[in-house]
């Protein structure tokens, strides 16, 4: 059943070439969230997945993350952290940049958001370079936390970001994914 479900999802994401910029395939979830039916089966199989996993928070990255995240979370009944781009965060933060194709991004965590020995999930929309994934990694285990998983409703696998991030040490759950 999660099989067709995983299908299912994949039909719906819409696919935008040359978009931001020309040589880009973007894969586009907005269609995924217009429908009811598939916005639930796609809360459905991260909640499922989730539900034994004793979480103490959800985890989502700025922006895409946001959306879903925080679904997760609440119908996990555990509370959600937003890990951000910089310069959003109001209270003291932890930072860390990464590099991108062109050039780097910077990413921050209130150093307050959990605890040491929390376990946490982070969830996002897609996986490129992972580059994105690996910097929430690295900010929650600097305030102590377990990543239990990163999870992504889209892979690139030829980006090789999902490989890196499984040779550091960090488990990933992808819905589905484009070649
Ligand atoms: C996209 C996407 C992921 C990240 C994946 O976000 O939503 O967060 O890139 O790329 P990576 O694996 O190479 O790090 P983007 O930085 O475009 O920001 P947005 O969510 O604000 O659009
Ligand atoms: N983030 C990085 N690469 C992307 C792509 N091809 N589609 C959507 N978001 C992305």
């Amino acid at each position: 059943a999660s099989i067709d479900a995983a299908e299912f999802i994949k039909s719906q994401i819409r696919t935008v070439p040359d978009w931001p910029q020309a040589g880009v395939q973007f894969r586009d979830i907005t269609p995924l969230l217009q429908r009811p039916k598939t916005l639930r089966m796609l809360t459905d199989l991260l909640v499922e997945r989730y539900v034994e996993a004793k979480l103490d928070y959800v985890a989502g990255l700025d922006a895409r993350g946001f959306i879903i995240a925080p679904i997760i979370a609440y119908e996990l009944n555990v509370g959600f952290i937003p890990i951000r781009k910089i310069g959003k965060l109001p209270f003291r933060t932890v930072s860390e940049s990464y590099e991108l194709e062109y050039g780097s991004a910077t990413v921050e965590i209130h150093e307050d958001a959990c605890r040491a020995g929390d376990r946490v999930v982070i969830v996002d929309d897609l996986i490129a370079t992972g580059g994105t994934m690996m910097a929430g990694k690295k900010l929650l285990e600097r305030l102590g936390a377990t990543v239990v998983e990163g999870a992504a409703i889209i892979d690139l696998p030829d980006l090789g970001g999902s490989k890196l991030l499984r040779e550091n040490g960090l488990p990933l759950y992808t819905i589905t994914e484009f070649s």
